[in-house]
């Protein structure tokens, strides 16, 4: 323990490393942390997102019910810390992630008309409360369709108002604090299928005048995957078009999921008894990682005049939500292990940031 905790204590941290180039952040729930956690969380991240407990089915379950307990303590949290906040988030535009009583009247589907002004007294009763302590929001997560020819995904908000929730969405938040940063958040907008919709969005947003400063590609990517590349060309349009991105959830599966939703399903039996590495991650696949690490930071870095913050999902492996998402498995995503120690993908990714910190010093 002794010279473990001597070993962590010697090597710069990320947020140190990192420099001006971007903010350093991690996504976490703040309870039951403990004395290690709380030491790791402050001496190498300045930004915390709260992982669940301000998502609309955390704080208001009901019509008018609102349940700000925990979001309160996460923010007291980061705060005792000197750590910003990252408001996550005001409304998730998929069906099962929206408290149902949103999307129905009566007995059947709301009407816009007031699935809107429920998302208003949403977004403005959360904002409003946190409007001192946040200082950027996850303004509309998950909007975009997967496939197909629409933009949007299928959902309660996209059948009644078409894209127009997402502009009302952003105004109404901008109204309740002017001064925050505004994003949009999605996952694989690099995928070269996803991103043209998402450029899209981004166009027909802006055209609108809708006040999104920032878009957030929450980077949950899988060993081996190609990843690198297609960021890159979706960092180049990005970059034409003068947009702003947060990387926003940052983690590596090492088992890969893709084919948990390929063909219909049907590899769903056989993988939920998939765990391969139940008693252990095997070195040449932590080693496989952090040369993926080091990919993508290296590209970080080639952007980092586009890129303002890259966050990670969860603190170490042991507190990753791909333990259980979307089947159970013992999972290493991170760049701590479950003792809260630096793995090969730590040093791969303090690699390409110590020059940087050189360069900028
Ligand atoms: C996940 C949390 O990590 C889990 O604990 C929860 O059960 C489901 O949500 N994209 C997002 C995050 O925007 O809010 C999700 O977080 C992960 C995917």
């Amino acid at each position: 323990m002794g010279s473990a905790q001597g070993q962590s204590n010697r090597v710069v941290s990320l947020r140190q490393a990192a420099g001006t180039r971007f903010q350093i952040g991690v996504g976490l729930n703040h309870a039951g942390l403990n004395e290690a956690d709380q030491q790791l969380i402050q001496k190498q991240f300045s930004v915390l997102t709260p992982e669940n407990c301000m998502k609309p089915q955390a704080t208001q379950p009901q019509e008018g019910q609102f349940r700000f307990a925990e979001a309160d303590q996460f923010v007291a949290f980061a705060r005792a810390n000197g750590q910003q906040i990252v408001g996550h988030c005001l409304v998730w535009a998929k069906d099962d992630r929206t408290p149902e009583w949103m999307t129905r009247e009566g007995d059947g589907l709301v009407s816009a008309e007031t699935l809107l002004k429920r998302m208003e007294a949403h977004i403005e009763a959360v904002v409003s409360r946190y409007a001192d302590a946040v200082s950027e929001w996850d303004v509309v997560n998950e909007a975009i369709a997967d496939s197909g020819d629409q933009v949007l995904r299928d959902s309660a908000f996209s059948r009644t108002c078409g894209e127009h929730f997402i502009l009302r969405a952003f105004q109404v938040a901008k109204k309740c604090d002017p001064t925050a940063t505004f994003i949009y958040n999605d996952y694989n907008t690099h995928s070269p299928d996803k991103r043209g919709r998402m450029v899209k969005l981004l166009k027909s947003l802006k055209a609108q005048g809708t006040p999104v400063d920032v878009l957030g590609m929450q980077g949950h990517f899988e060993l081996g995957d190609n990843s690198v590349k297609e960021l890159r060309d979706t960092f180049e349009v990005l970059r034409r078009m003068n947009v702003k991105v947060v990387v926003s959830e940052l983690d590596i599966d090492v088992i890969p999921r893709g084919r948990w939703w390929a063909d219909n399903g049907k590899h769903r039996e056989e993988l939920s008894q998939l765990n391969p590495y139940r008693d252990g991650c095997p070195q040449y696949i932590l080693e496989q990682q952090a040369s993926q690490y080091k990919a993508l930071f290296q590209l970080f870095v080639d952007y980092d005049d586009i890129i303002t913050r890259v966050s990670f999902w969860n603190l170490h492996d042991g507190a990753s939500w791909l333990n259980d998402f979307p089947w159970k498995r013992s999972n290493y995503p991170l760049l701590f292990d479950r003792d809260r120690q630096p793995k090969p993908s730590f040093a791969a990714v303090m690699k390409v940031l110590r020059p940087a910190q050189t360069e900028k010093d």
